[in-house]
């Protein structure tokens, strides 16, 4: 249905012999225009959502520019309605619609356009599939809709600043240790990835750390260390807010709120809860059983809707998800639920042939901060066969050394090893030496970085205050409105 309105509009538009421009959007884009305007690198202003509304003749279109607000009454007066509300969902199905995805032109229904968008150069917005973008003469626009044109929004630099700083993904890490190469080709990668498109925070979160045994003496350092890796992989502190969770008490007293709002039968059943209790008996403490309420409280605390995390975490975000479900319900409509974000690549193999690469699994990892000879010697100790000719092993040690090959020297160059084994056979010797290179190439200028990093914490600590500081701000809103839904004195 979806794709089938985008070819009715491109047909449209090309009988009319209007430029224009499909832009292809990733899949995994969220479907609200402030996403879109990053993806696309262009101005708040420049986007222009079309909304909706029903008013008691039937449905309406209205356009904006991004950047600011409809005055309903002003519109009102222009469409000469007495009663305006926002369409229903039912009424986006009857359209054809998915909601989110409503299109610049092509429903047979009246649009308005605000005059500011006649303003721009270029619109863009919405083509009734979610993944294209509709890029075109705002001019020729209003023409093809037969808009009719009209004042009737407020710009305010509050939304615009609002829209702005809106946080869209929040992610974790656990201060303990150092990162590994599984960390950084299975998250911190996508974590910089994202950080093109998404306005993002990336957390050290050190309230949960405590949560298990941990040496006091040591958290603040395992803190900053994980910060550095993280710098030194390439998260970008402009870009990026880099957040130390307990500079930022508002996590907690977001998490004693939600916290009432969820069963402590749900908690003691989860099985992270129940593996730590098996593994530190001795440490059974209320923290532990409130370390999926406190992550809920993280995330929720800037509303964000994405979330990079393991497969692992998946239950955690389930008690998130409800959580905010159950305070949408109990005090209105307030957060998001957010869904995990599976990273591309986030599979890297273990070097013992089982399973991934991962801290708790002696000779199963490389170190970020590993040295060529390391690797080398890491990546020889890697059980091999005597190299075909034969029949591709499946899984195990071969299988993971060639998926490595894959991830670090590119697909081409493992599949012309997996031809050779079938056909005349491979050595070994060469393959370990040039993957060794491989790895070490990509490794080296995230050590140069952390090297520079090393020398001048001060600087990390800096900016560490600063973006808390920022954060700080944000996360407040958030408290301030959750407090006063929820009753209390003001
Ligand atoms: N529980 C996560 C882990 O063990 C860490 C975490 C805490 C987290 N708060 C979060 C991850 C918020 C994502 C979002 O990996």
């Amino acid at each position: 249905m979806k794709n089938s309105l985008k070819e009715k509009i491109a047909e449209q538009l090309k009988r009319a012999k209007i430029e224009h421009e499909f832009i292809v959007l990733p899949e995994d884009l969220p479907s609200d225009s402030l996403s879109h305007v990053r993806y696309l690198g262009i101005a708040i202003k420049e986007a222009v959502p079309t909304i909706l509304y029903r008013t008691e003749k039937g449905l309406i279109a209205a356009q904006r520019c991004m950047d600011s607000m409809i005055d309903e009454e002003k519109l009102k007066k222009l469409a000469g309605a007495k009663q305006l509300t926002f369409a229903t969902k039912k009424d986006l199905e009857e359209l054809g619609l998915e909601s989110g995805y409503v299109p610049l032109m092509g429903l047979n229904i009246p649009y308005y356009t605000d005059r500011r968008v006649l303003e721009l150069k270029k619109a863009y917005g919405g083509s009734g599939s979610k993944v294209f973008n509709l890029k075109i003469s705002p001019h020729e626009l209003v023409k093809i809709n037969k808009a009719i044109l009209g004042e009737f929004t407020k710009i305010t630099t509050e939304a615009s600043m609002k829209v702005d700083s809106k946080i869209q993904v929040y992610s974790g890490t656990r201060a303990t240790g150092r990162l590994h190469l599984g960390n950084y080709l299975g998250a911190v990668k996508g974590y910089i990835e994202l950080q093109q498109k998404y306005s993002c925070v990336y957390s050290v979160v050190d309230l949960h750390a405590i949560t298990t045994p941990y040496d006091k003496d040591q958290l603040s350092q395992n803190t900053l260390n994980v910060v550095m890796d993280y710098l030194s992989a390439g998260l970008n502190t402009e870009k990026s807010f880099i957040e130390v969770q307990s500079l930022v008490p508002q996590h907690m007293e977001l998490a004693y709120y939600l916290g009432t709002l969820y069963p402590v039968s749900r908690l003691e059943d989860l099985p992270t809860y129940k593996e730590k209790k098996a593994q530190f008996p001795k440490y059974i403490n209320i923290g532990l059983l409130y370390y999926p309420v406190l992550m809920a409280a993280d995330i929720l605390l800037y509303k964000a809707s994405l979330v990079p995390v393991g497969v692992d975490q998946e239950p955690h975000l389930e008690v998130t998800r409800e959580i905010a479900r159950n305070f949408n319900r109990e005090y209105g409509e307030t957060f998001p639920e957010p869904h995990r974000f599976a990273t591309p690549g986030e599979y890297v193999p273990s070097l013992t042939g089982e399973g991934k690469m991962s801290k708790t699994k002696e000779g199963s990892y490389i170190n970020l901060v590993d040295n060529k000879d390391t690797i080398k010697q890491k990546i020889a100790r890697v059980v091999t066969d005597s190299g075909g000719p034969g029949e591709l092993p499946k899984s195990g040690s071969v299988a993971n050394l060639l998926k490595l090959v894959e991830l670090f020297q590119g697909k081409e160059t493992a599949e012309e090893y997996k031809k050779l084994y079938q056909v005349s056979g491979i050595k070994y010797q060469v393959i370990k030496s040039n993957l060794s290179e491989a790895i070490f190439k990509e490794l080296m200028p995230i050590q140069e970085k952390r090297k520079k990093l090393e020398e001048n914490p001060g600087e990390v600590k800096e900016m560490l205050f600063e973006h808390a500081k920022k954060l700080r701000k944000l996360a407040q809103e958030t408290v301030d409105e959750v407090k006063e839904k929820m009753g209390f004195f003001k």
